[in-house]
């Protein structure tokens, strides 16, 4: 029985901000715990009414920002300026609104020539942050945010690609040959620490995929997003009726 919750919403306005208010709840725990909140922010499009949800009130208002740390799940080798720039969507819909310190912004710098080396640097910029070292386990971010392509990959983690099998860095470049680029992405090992996971997926054209995903036989090299099971973190779903028309178990 695999470990995790899912809340199916009538629309992706109701998703978002059900995830959104999960978000806040968990960053008031965090910073009223331990001083802090660590955050990784998703990528892709699904996102960005979550991020202008945060941004806005009432849920602006119920979180000390100044506490939060901003990293990021993955990037694509583009510029922080590009339009498919998971950093600028996020700089667009929650971190400008919200008026984010530079210091606490972890970006992802995908845009380097040499994508090892910038992965290699983030690693030691998140060891940095979270006061650990790279000679240690992986740290455990407060909250990982996800969402899932329609090939079943999440953050960067795309079908039988080589970082799906990576158990010792925390970042790598992934070359993903179906998209004829390279990626940068945080490994199953670093997102399996996380205390908790959500993940916000909306759209009919997700139905099929989130059908096997979460009801049909583990298969991570077919079906990334599946890897994602940690072991002392907890999972929660949160679909639109659109994303969630085809499962038999709601
Ligand atoms: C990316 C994201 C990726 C995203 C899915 C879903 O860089 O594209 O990190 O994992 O979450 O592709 O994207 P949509 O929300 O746009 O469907």
């Amino acid at each position: 029985m695999r470990k995790y919750t899912l809340q199916v919403c009538p629309d992706a306005e109701h998703a978002s901000r059900a995830a959104a208010e999960v978000v806040v709840a968990v960053a008031r725990e965090a910073i009223a715990d331990r001083d802090r909140f660590t955050l990784v922010l998703s990528g892709g499009s699904t996102p960005r009414r979550l991020y202008q949800i945060l941004a806005e009130p009432p849920l602006r208002d119920q979180v000390n920002w100044s506490k939060v740390e901003f990293f990021w799940g993955d990037e694509r080798p583009v510029p922080p300026t590009s339009p498919d720039s998971n950093f600028r969507m996020a700089r667009e819909a929650l971190l400008g609104p919200l008026g984010i310190a530079d210091a606490q912004i972890h970006r992802l710098p995908a845009e380097r020539a040499n994508l090892d080396a910038a992965a290699q640097e983030y690693q030691m910029e998140i060891a940095r942050v979270l006061d650990t070292s790279f000679l240690s386990e992986p740290p455990q971010f407060d909250l990982v945010l996800l969402g899932v392509g329609p090939d079943g990959h999440t953050v960067s983690l795309f079908p039988a690609t080589p970082a799906l099998k990576e158990t010792h860095q925390w970042v790598v470049r992934n070359p993903v040959l179906k998209l004829r680029s390279d990626r940068l992405t945080m490994t199953p090992m670093l997102l399996n620490r996380a205390a908790c996971i959500v993940f916000l997926v909306t759209g009919y054209e997700k139905a099929d995929i989130l059908t096997e995903i979460l009801e049909g036989p583990i298969d991570t090299q077919r079906l990334p997003a599946q890897i994602v099971r940690p072991p002392k973190g907890r999972v929660q779903w949160f679909l639109d009726e659109a994303a969630a028309s085809k499962l038999r178990r709601k």
